[in-house]
């Protein structure tokens, strides 16, 4: 399949020698005609991955998966933990005229980052980015879906964006698709393959490395395993 490789969203396959292959969000880079890719330590293939040093060899495929639909006017990207990659990926692709609120959503302070990348990526935006911990610790107190709601009831944005854990885009889909409103979220599920072979990243009728990322709400609310259930590594249905 031939892709366009410059697309809002997108993942590649980042394989760590002798330790996994893991999907990771393709980041902007500072160097132009770059791209990066942040890592957050988890477990044993991300600290594999967050461990390796200048010189030492990883292998990447892709970039796969499709891309948000861009829309103009007013603007809500809601975003959470590494959920915000592609969201930072996303503003670079906006127009000047474009007035774009931000939500970012960390359970306490220290989890908080790209707060002054997005800022100077929107300084010739009119926008907004508005943090929201669970503990209080920074911005707003309580889940950045509470934010959500209040603003979908305020504005008539034009869009809504959301990447991140999936009960947040759950309830940033419904609110959204509540008030009428256009809204896409991009899934994460776990990855094997990455081009459509395996199925480990099944939600129903749809492979989320194939058909998605991106999904648009109406079709998310559909699915019953959205906001739900996921599969664990063994290919067997969890509760969220
Ligand atoms: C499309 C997509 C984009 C992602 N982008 C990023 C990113 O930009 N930065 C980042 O740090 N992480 C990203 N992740 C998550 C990352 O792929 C790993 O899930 C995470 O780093 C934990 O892996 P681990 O093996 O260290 O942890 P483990 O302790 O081994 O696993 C912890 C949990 O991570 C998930 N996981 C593990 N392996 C996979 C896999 N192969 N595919 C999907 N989920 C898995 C499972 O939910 C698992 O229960 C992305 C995931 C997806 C699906
Ligand atoms: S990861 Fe294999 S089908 Fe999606």
């Amino acid at each position: 399949m031939q892709r366009n490789h410059n697309h809002p969203n997108q993942f590649a396959m980042v394989w760590i020698p002798g330790i996994n292959e893991l999907p990771m969000s393709v980041m902007i880079s500072r160097e132009s005609g770059k791209a990066a890719f942040t890592v957050r330590k988890h477990g044993h293939a991300s600290t594999g991955l967050f461990n390796v040093k200048v010189g030492q060899q990883i292998g990447v495929r892709g970039p796969y998966g499709n891309s948000f639909d861009l829309k103009q006017g007013k603007l809500l990207l809601v975003g959470g933990g590494t959920g915000l990659v592609p969201m930072m990926r996303l503003l670079t692709f906006l127009k000047p005229d474009d007035d774009v609120t931000l939500l970012i959503g960390a359970k306490s302070k220290d989890e908080v980052f790209f707060e002054d990348l997005a800022n100077s990526l929107l300084d010739k935006n009119s926008h907004q980015v508005i943090v929201s911990t669970d503990d209080g610790t920074y911005g707003e107190r309580g889940y950045v879906t509470e934010v959500v709601k209040k603003l979908v009831s305020e504005i008539r944005f034009n869009a809504v964006y959301t990447c991140g854990p999936e009960i947040m885009m759950y309830k940033t889909v419904q609110l959204a698709h509540s008030k009428g409103l256009f809204v896409q979220a991009s899934l994460e599920r776990m990855m094997k393959c990455g081009v459509g072979i395996c199925g480990s990243c099944c939600v129903g009728e749809d492979l989320v490395c194939r058909d998605g990322t991106i999904f648009d709400g109406p079709h998310l609310l559909s699915n019953k395993e959205f906001g739900h259930f996921h599969r664990n590594k063994a290919g067997i249905l969890e509760n969220y």
